[in-house]
């Protein structure tokens, strides 16, 4: 590098161009205008000379101090310019791609059906209970005028546990939701009107049976509550549940130890696709005076009926399912058809 003031100029010019970055300019900046730069030794050099020359050439190495600032300043606004564009491209985002939203979740047709038959129910006065699904052989079987050894037992292939409860009774996953009505009855005054939904389980499993399944139970205990009353509630149910006035209810005589008389309900479409076909929908029946008793009532005042009904049934019906276990493989393309 030279140290004449004309080259000097040319070569910083040069030199700041040549550098790439904020920093190496900073570097080239310091060879012409640092403390040991071509420029500050010029300047010192300027003690040498008589008064008159000094004036000249310092007013000219001025001159080029100030091109040489010049230069800098605009180089460096060059580069922090080109360092901005450098980052605005790296970190660039194509805001035209699509969004990868929220995995929304959705409600299960069963529990769909289960709030349907909730809110029907409440709003015809019916309070709506809870209970365990870890159940005692006396509240499932027993209190159900179902006694040890009696043959009606087996009609449910039921999961016994390992294990008794605190006095000693057998302990199984209920078998159906009956045993709500003597938890429930035991612990309210009559007037007794509730609906019981949850999980049930028994030993079963096929296109229309699952070891574990939903029932809802009914139970309406007063002193003049009758027949007339089950097929007022039901029909009214099931009307509101499927949306439509096109449906028939008739009962057919059965058996179960815990009613007496005891039904089955029957519904049966007047018009639309499913029309003229008898569909079972549900157990019913008048409470059996033993269970009045187990439920701590007298059988001579307290009068009403109880019915049980398969929630994943009401479901198939309601969504046109034909096979029950589709409700249980998790397969989100036959779940989200429900949730549009
Ligand atoms: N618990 C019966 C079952 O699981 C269904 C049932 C029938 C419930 C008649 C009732 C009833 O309350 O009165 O098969």
């Amino acid at each position: 590098m030279t140290n004449s003031p004309d080259t000097l100029v040319k070569e910083a010019e040069t030199s700041f161009s040549d550098a790439n970055s904020l920093s190496s300019l900073e570097d080239a900046k310091a060879k012409f205008l640092g403390k040991r730069g071509s420029l500050t030794s010029l300047l010192k050099g300027l003690g040498g000379l008589d008064p008159d020359e000094r004036r000249k050439r310092g007013a000219q190495i001025n001159l080029v101090k100030q091109e040489i600032e010049a230069l800098l300043e605009r180089r460096r606004k060059e580069l922090v310019q080109q360092e901005l564009s450098n980052r605005l491209a790296a970190e660039a985002i194509d805001v035209t791609l699509p969004g990868r939203g929220y995995g929304v979740g959705g409600i299960h047709p069963v529990v769909k059906a289960w709030q349907r038959v909730e809110s029907i129910f409440r709003s015809i006065g019916f309070d709506v209970a809870d209970g365990p699904e870890i159940e005692n052989d006396w509240t499932n079987f027993t209190a159900l005028n179902n006694p040890e050894n009696h043959p009606a037992r087996s009609m449910q292939d039921t999961f016994y546990i390992d294990m008794k409860d605190e006095k000693g009774l057998p302990l199984l996953l209920r078998t159906h939701t009956s045993p709500m009505q003597v938890r429930y009855a035991r612990m309210h005054k009559p007037p007794i009107k509730v609906i019981a939904p949850g999980k049930t389980y028994r030993v079963d499993s096929d296109a229309t049976h699952s070891p574990m399944f939903h029932q809802v139970e009914g139970l309406w205990i007063g002193t003049d509550i009758s027949f007339a009353d089950l097929k007022g509630v039901y029909t009214h149910f099931l009307r509101e549940f499927f949306e439509t006035s096109n449906l028939v209810v008739r009962f057919r005589p059965s058996f179960f130890p815990f009613t007496e008389p005891s039904a089955e309900i029957d519904m049966m479409f007047t018009e639309g696709p499913n029309k003229g076909n008898w569909l079972e929908i549900s157990g019913a029946g008048q409470v059996h005076p033993t269970v009045i008793r187990n439920f701590g009532l007298d059988p001579e005042l307290h009068i009403g009926f109880a019915f049980g009904s398969g929630l994943e049934r009401l479901a198939m019906l309601r969504y046109g399912v034909t096979d029950l276990r589709t409700f249980f493989e998790g397969d989100l393309r036959f779940l989200k058809q429900f949730n549009k």
